[in-house]
């Protein structure tokens, strides 16, 4: 080519790429559409975008007398309405986005919120449950599922995945999220987010996830809902953020939600170290931040506001940006900015953000995009849906005994009884937070049982709850009707084994439903015992949203089965694991105590001074019940067995470390094993937990098959927070165990220099 011709090629690269620069991206592009449009909105307009009203249904919090029915339409009509939640069907959110696009000044579409949980109307296992199968990919896929439902259905924001960490099992919430640990909490919000948003959120079928309840819902105070979080700032950092920060930065979170709870005396919703320090200052949050429903005006009985103007004022300048059912940004907001106490580049920041994500889900190219009611008709309850269900619902059982291989049992076993009126229930299983879930339609176990073609014969027991279960009023727990008792033990007396479905009620946990006692509720711990007394030969299927205290079962019965609340699929995914369809290979994303009293317990702990067990009185114990877990988090059994060797440790340059495993199936028949790792930092300038999971991966193995799991360490591993916030990674002696749960593996160590 010759040098002219090498020029001029020159000088047109240099103006095409001109040309790239002027042109602004996906995100400028959108940047410069919502500074056009804020330059067009009043104040009014503007504060509106900061409200968000509950659907004319269902609502999901104290209902307040505010906001009656006309004042929500004036209010949408006139652009004061930024977003709804709770609006159900693809034709009721065309309705009230009429009014908000056709009616207003601006015709600003309105975004609209739903609780979608764990499915839609295709209901997945309650989290906790799909947190147990530790498999991402299925979580990923059930999400995704549940987005393409709930768009069909003209939602597109969600308010999930829920990241809070607890350790505490009568927190009724724990059936909400991944359970007790940090790392397996961030991957699995992660893998949530990543589902309902999808790669495209502008799609129709993709919705904006929430990260909540920022942050430290999870600590409540003896594990009761909407008590007092009081925790040092080692733990904020190390244990209660990374699932939040992860949200953002592994999965672009577009929401965040703020929680019922004070952080260090100042209420989450108007807490500023929390929303704007760490959220939009550290982590460069670009989303924007809900309250939780009331959340604001709870800070009145907080002590913290004097009155619904204070609310208002507080928490839009501590960096909440839109105001769920508190009524405290729509009434007083505007005044405040007049009067100086609130600036008005203050609500700017704020409805950008709401724009920003307005522009981002393609609700400004079309407005009802997601009012699709041919999709609704076609999407919801999809078979394909189902499948997946029944998959998840499979994945996420948890193996938790049997003894002498009495599972799984043979389909030609003669003479099986099924016993607990959980086995017949078709609404229990859906769990909690089913929102648009329509009750009783679950596949429950016996029905189950019988598309899989087992002979048996079921007796009830004992009802487990009598009066109204409608949410959400209190349960009242049978504990005096053994009137069932009888037939179940002459059922029992006469069969060779008895499969016993017991545990709690679907709306036993979830939100305000703590429990101070973690037993099988009302009488079926009798009736389980009763049993026992004329046939030892038990499978006992647990059906419940948190851990529960089994001690008694787990020292008697022969075979246990975790299997939470599964959602529509129940039924037949219980069946495929009790008869050998599916070997079970969840692991326990929660401790389960022995005693109530042993609670908050956890695998993660740091060391005391004095680590027993030692002769003497003076350790970590109690003089009346084991300080060890009834079963620790990480376990989980198998029909087949896996056995580890070869555990290897490479330090390599850069502060990465190799650390791999060889597994083996030494049982005959295929199976799946949660690999783990778990670090522990000996001396570091904060105490370190005496183990902590840092990888995991999970392996199909056919019978003798081997394989080596390898795992790369690096500095985000190997470091912490320290109590100042910063991220530090130390020199020092690491221990290592790799295995089949926190509690059994092999073990090694390590020096980082
Ligand atoms: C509830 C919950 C929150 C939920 C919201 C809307 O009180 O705390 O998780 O998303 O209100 O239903």
């Amino acid at each position: 080519m010759n040098k002219g011709r090498f020029l001029m090629l020159l000088v047109c690269c240099q103006l095409f790429l001109l040309a790239c620069d002027s042109q602004p991206s996906g995100k400028d592009e959108i940047d410069v559409k919502v500074e056009n449009l804020l330059a067009q909105m009043t104040l009014e307009e503007k504060v509106g975008q900061m409200n968000q009203y509950n659907g004319f249904y269902d609502v999901t919090g104290p209902a307040p007398a505010e906001g009656d029915a006309k004042n929500k339409y004036e209010h949408i009509k006139s652009g004061w309405v930024g977003s709804m939640l709770n609006v159900r069907g693809a034709n009721e959110v065309r309705k009230m986005q009429s009014l908000a696009v056709d009616s207003s000044r601006l015709g600003i579409p309105m975004i609209f919120g739903f609780d979608v949980i764990h499915g839609h109307k295709t209901l997945s296992p309650i989290p906790l449950a799909e947190a147990a199968s530790w498999d991402l990919e299925a979580i990923e896929k059930s999400a995704r599922i549940a987005a393409i439902e709930a768009s069909a259905e003209g939602i597109n924001w969600t308010f999930a995945p829920m990241v809070d960490i607890s350790r505490d099992a009568r927190w009724g919430r724990v059936m909400e999220g991944a359970g007790e640990d940090t790392y397996l909490g961030s991957r699995i919000g992660v893998a949530r987010i990543n589902g309902f948003q999808g790669d495209d959120l502008s799609a129709h079928n993709t919705i904006a996830a929430c990260a909540k309840h920022f942050a430290g819902y999870g600590f409540a105070e003896a594990g009761m809902d909407y008590n007092t979080v009081d925790v040092g700032t080692v733990t904020l950092h190390n244990v209660i953020f990374p699932p939040f920060k992860a949200a953002i930065d592994e999965a672009d979170v577009k929401t965040f939600m703020n929680s019922f709870n004070i952080i260090n005396g100042i209420p989450a919703t108007a807490n500023k170290f929390l929303q704007r320090d760490i959220l939009k200052g550290e982590w460069g949050f670009d989303g924007f931040v809900i309250s939780d429903w009331s959340s604001g005006a709870e800070m009145i009985a907080h002590g913290y506001a004097k009155d619904l103007e204070h609310v208002a004022e507080l928490a839009t300048n501590g960096g909440s940006d839109m105001d769920m059912e508190s009524y405290a940004n729509i009434k007083h907001l505007v005044k405040l900015v007049e009067a100086g106490k609130v600036k008005e580049s203050t609500i700017d920041e704020a409805v950008k953000r709401v724009l920003r994500v307005k522009y981002e889900l393609g609700l400004f190219d079309d407005p009802f995009k997601y009012c699709d009611e041919t999709r609704e008709k076609e999407l919801i309850y999809h078979a394909d849906h189902m499948a997946a269900a029944l998959d998840m619902a499979k994945r996420s059982i948890v193996l938790l005994k049997n003894e002498n291989n009495v599972l799984p049992l043979a389909k030609e076993q003669k003479k099986i009884a099924v016993i607990g009126t959980l086995a017949d229930d078709k609404d229990s299983p859906l769990g909690n937070w089913r929102m648009a879930g329509e009750d009783n339609t679950a596949i429950s176990v016996l029905e189950g049982l019988d598309a899989y073609g087992v002979n048996y014969k079921y007796a009830e027991g004992a009802e487990l709850v009598t009066g109204p279960t409608a949410f959400p009023v209190e349960l009242e727990i049978n504990t005096t009707d053994k009137s069932g008792f009888k037939e179940a033990i002459a059922l029992a007396k006469q069969s060779e084994v008895v499969v016993m479905v017991l545990g709690e009620h679907g709306l036993h946990s979830g939100e305000g439903r703590g429990r101070a006692n973690l037993g099988l509720p009302g009488v079926q711990q009798e009736l389980l015992e009763a049993v026992y007394k004329v046939n030892k030969n038990i499978v006992l299927v647990l059906m419940n949203g948190r851990p529960l205290t089994i001690t008694w079962a787990d020292e008697h019965v022969p075979a246990i089965v975790e299997a939470w609340q599964l959602g529509t699929q129940t039924g037949h995914a219980v069946a495929q694991v009790l008869f050998g369809e599916y070997n079970p290979a969840g692991k326990l994303p929660m401790t389960f105590p022995r005693h109530v009293g042993q609670v908050p317990i956890y695998y993660n702990q740091y060391s005391s001074g004095r680590p027993g067990p030692k002769t003497e009185v003076f350790w970590p114990h109690y003089m009346d019940e084991s300080e060890k877990p009834l079963y620790p988090f990480g376990y989980g059994l198998s029909y087949t067995k896996f056995d580890y060797t070869d555990l290897n440790i490479n330090v390599l340059e850069g502060r990465k470390v190799e650390v791999s495993v060889v597994v083996t199936n030494s049982g005959d028949r295929v199976g799946e094993e949660v690999v783990q790792l778990y670090l522990h930092d000996k001396v570091a300038s904060v105490v370190r937990p005496v183990k902590e999971l840092k990888g995991f991966e999970k392996i199909s193995l056919e019978p003798s098959q081997t394989y080596k799991v390898v795992f790369t360490l690096s500095e985000k591993e190997l470091g912490f927070y320290n109590g100042q916030g910063e991220f530090v990674v130390e020199p020092g002696d690491f221990g290592v165990m790799v295995g089949t749960s926190s509690v059994e593996g092999l073990t090694s160590e390590f020096e980082l220099k």
